[in-house]
């Protein structure tokens, strides 16, 4: 039996760098592994909290499922889908609500920071808190668990949901013996947080994004307009900027290099961040035209998918049966 490698990506907003080299780049090189099984989805149904209106709905997901293809996801090694596709999905997290301590969810990242806000603005502390965020992370493990997952690829932000995830198949088998696989976050330490224009962790909730396929006029007004120090043209400069960092993520080691000693030597902000630009635009230009295509022949998406869900519902056919035996309800 292969490992399983899975993670998921709600559609919340238009995917930017920070997803790219926090996520996707690695779960698409963990796919070309042969050692693994992957799984790799849209979480919609993630989604719903955050989103506005169906439109938003329909458009966020279109264009994050056109990233993954974008950025090299092959639905010949990889079996893509939407979770809402897959309705074992929810039946799985009703199930584990009953072997999940309400006080583990009182600690989860997300809701916390809600409680907190309220409490500093006076307000009553679930103010604004629905079911789904609340739940969010059984969900999340309902996602993992039903796919027999050993490894989930995310970024830094997302480890305690993993180790949710991981504590509840724990809890799970200890009740009904060992059914569920324990899994485990697999965290690129290097790209782990993935610094937005203003330094702080790229995110769109904090609108310091880089959006990886926007047109070639914004990615160089967006890199024009990364926040730097005052350092004279003429003196030497820090490695330690968003400039470089950035440079880092897109330049070859020979093309570092010689940006090191351009900084050392003293480069003006504007020739340093021309070159990011160029560097940048080199490298995401092949993929934003497969993202352009994609996104005019989104049937060819669609259909991917579809093939992709065939296979997933077997799976999670198979994990819910197996379970639903564990727990008394089918013989
Ligand atoms: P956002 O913070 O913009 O809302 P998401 O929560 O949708 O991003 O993140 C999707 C995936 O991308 C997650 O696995 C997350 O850990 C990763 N990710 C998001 N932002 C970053 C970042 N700045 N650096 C590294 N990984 C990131
Ligand atoms: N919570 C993840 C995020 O915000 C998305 C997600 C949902 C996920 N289900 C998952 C990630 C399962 C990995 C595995 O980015």
């Amino acid at each position: 039996m292969k490992q399983v490698v899975l993670t998921g990506i709600k559609p919340t907003g238009t995917p930017h760098l920070g997803n790219y080299f926090g996520v996707i780049r690695d779960a698409i090189k963990m796919s070309e592994n042969e050692e693994f099984d992957n799984y790799y989805f849209i979480a919609d149904y993630h989604a719903l909290n955050s989103l506005k209106t169906k439109e938003d709905m329909k458009f966020y997901f279109k264009e994050l499922a056109c990233t993954w293809l974008a950025c090299g996801l092959d639905p010949k090694k990889v079996v893509f889908y939407r979770q809402s596709r897959i309705a074992e999905d929810q039946e799985l997290c009703w199930i584990l609500m009953n072997v999940t301590p309400k006080g583990l969810m009182d600690r989860a990242h997300a809701y916390k920071a809600c409680v907190d806000a309220n409490k500093a603005m006076g307000k009553d502390e679930d103010d604004g808190v629905n079911m789904g965020l609340y739940n969010y992370p059984i969900l999340m493990a309902a996602d993992i668990l039903l796919f027999n997952s050993k490894f989930v690829p995310v970024g830094q932000d997302q480890k305690q949901h993993v180790e949710m995830a991981r504590d509840i198949a724990k809890y799970f088998n200890k009740k009904y013996g060992y059914t569920l696989v324990v899994p485990q976050e697999k965290i690129k330490e290097s790209v782990a947080t993935i610094e937005g224009l203003d330094g702080r962790k790229m995110s769109k909730s904090y609108g310091n994004q880089i959006p990886l396929f926007c047109e070639e006029s914004k990615l160089k007004k967006l890199i024009m307009s990364i926040k730097t120090d005052s350092t004279l043209p003429t003196e030497p400069k820090s490695t330690d900027c968003t400039v470089f960092k950035f440079f880092k993520l897109f330049a070859s080691e020979e093309k570092l290099a010689e940006m090191e000693k351009k900084f050392a030597e003293g480069i003006s902000w504007a020739d340093a961040k021309k070159e990011l630009f160029e560097t940048a635009n080199q490298f995401l230009k092949p993929m934003r035209d497969k993202y352009n295509y994609y996104m005019e022949n989104f049937d060819e998406v669609i259909k991917m998918l579809e093939e992709g869900e065939k296979v997933a519902k077997k799976v999670a056919k198979e994990t819910i049966l197996r379970v639903r035996k564990v727990i008394g309800v089918e013989d």
